[in-house]
């Protein structure tokens, strides 16, 4: 099997990540701080380790600002419920997930808030000038991935989170697809709240992930209960990371978090993005002059992480995934990959595409194999329009 689907999750993970889930899981995994004996404390040095590389790994100066979830989705509704209120105003874009854009239009569908949504160039990529002109003295919020999950564009971050700082927004970004892969510093970005998954290409497991806080915001929590601290206050305590880790995290999976993002920065981020980058390069050039394949996103690598969009002229893209699966072994996945607005602007509503996401472990062997593969099926005579 070759597993092209890592934009989805990574798979598989570096040895490392299991053999430290394994021996924590077997020898060590007490509650973490809930008890005063040696294996609690001896857990949770763990998960605060797993913050301390966690903040470090983001630039953030403010370790206990690094907020536990449960994964980047979790985390996006943790933001964005903890901080709008009636009449705010917020402006995002069309490239978003439904991990953002759900969210959102829920409170605009009760009439909380109002939305602005701008448009991406043709090619994926955002403007910090539409921003601009989209802002509105109600405007209190900037949400905007930074990696497209289906075109793998890279959005300038730091011309936006400029932007936000100097008109006093808060500004919050969807790096599901970017932690691991692009170069994130929370202060050099004036990023505010940054929402990110663990088991993508930060290589941990899944129900991993986390919510970078700054000290501009303060979140009402949305998910209340018991911290192991502070446990007379009849309310959620104040003091972070608590205030919004309510319950017994997933400390097993955190310590295999800890076990990835050793492995991105031992490997370099630039390494990883640069193997990605060349394998998406080499399957671009396989495609791009057969006119039987629509391909989508920038021509180039440039700002573009390692996903490439297609389709297959006159095919449906679940035909071809389930083809690339059952003939040849290859797992890619086909449809809207939960972003729909991308897809209207692109014009690949409501099909979707095929997405292939090359991951660490991908060689140019794979990359061979399903380039020879599509161009095998386009030629078949399943092609029917
Ligand atoms: C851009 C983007 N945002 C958010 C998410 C949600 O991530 P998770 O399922 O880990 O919550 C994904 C997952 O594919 C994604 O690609």
């Amino acid at each position: 099997m070759i597993y092209l689907d890592n934009a989805a999750t990574s798979f598989p993970k570096p040895s490392e990540v299991y053999r430290a889930m394994d021996e924590f899981f077997r020898e060590r995994a007490a509650n973490p701080g809930r008890a005063g004996y040696r294996l609690s404390m001896e857990a949770e040095r763990e998960i605060e380790m797993t913050r301390k590389a966690l903040a470090e790994f983001f630039g953030a100066r403010d370790t206990q600002r690094l907020v536990f979830t449960l994964n980047a989705t979790d985390a996006i509704n943790m933001a964005i419920k903890g901080l709008l209120k009636p009449g705010d105003h917020v402006i995002t874009t069309y490239l978003e997930h439904n991990a953002v854009t759900r969210p959102l239009n829920s409170l605009e569908k009760q009439g909380v808030i109002t939305i602005s949504r701008v448009r991406p160039s043709p090619q994926g990529f955002i403007g910090p000038g539409d921003i601009e002109k989209a802002v509105t003295p109600k405007t209190r919020l900037i949400a905007i991935v930074h990696a497209s999950n289906v075109l793998g564009t890279v959005q300038p971050l730091r011309a936006i989170g400029q932007l936000a700082r100097e008109r006093d927004l808060i500004f919050l970004i969807d790096a599901a697809q970017s932690a691991g892969l692009w170069p994130i510093n929370v202060e050099e970005q004036c990023i505010d709240l940054l929402a990110f998954t663990g088991h993508k290409a930060l290589f941990g497991p899944p129900g991993t992930g986390g919510l970078y806080v700054s000290e501009r915001v303060e979140l009402r929590p949305w998910r209340e209960g018991g911290t192991g601290v502070d446990s007379q206050n009849p309310v959620q305590p104040k003091e972070m990371p608590y205030r919004l880790e309510g319950g017994t995290p997933n400390f097993v999976g955190l310590v295999g978090l800890k076990a990835g993002v050793e492995f991105v920065s031992r490997m370099g981020i630039h390494n990883i993005q640069r193997h990605g980058q060349g394998l998406i390069h080499h399957l671009f050039h396989c495609l791009e002059d057969d006119k039987r394949f629509i391909l989508y996103g920038p021509p180039s690598t440039e700002n573009r992480s390692p996903i490439l969009s297609l389709n297959i002229n006159g095919m449906e893209p679940q035909v071809v995934g389930t083809i690339l699966d059952e003939s040849f072994g290859i797992a890619v996945r086909s449809g809207l990959h939960c972003a729909p607005g991308t897809h209207r602007e692109t014009g690949s509503f409501p099909q979707g595409t095929l997405r292939i996401s090359t991951g660490f472990f991908n060689t140019e062997d794979d990359i061979a194999q399903v380039a020879l593969a599509l161009k095998e099926i386009a030629s078949s005579e399943r092609v029917t329009a």
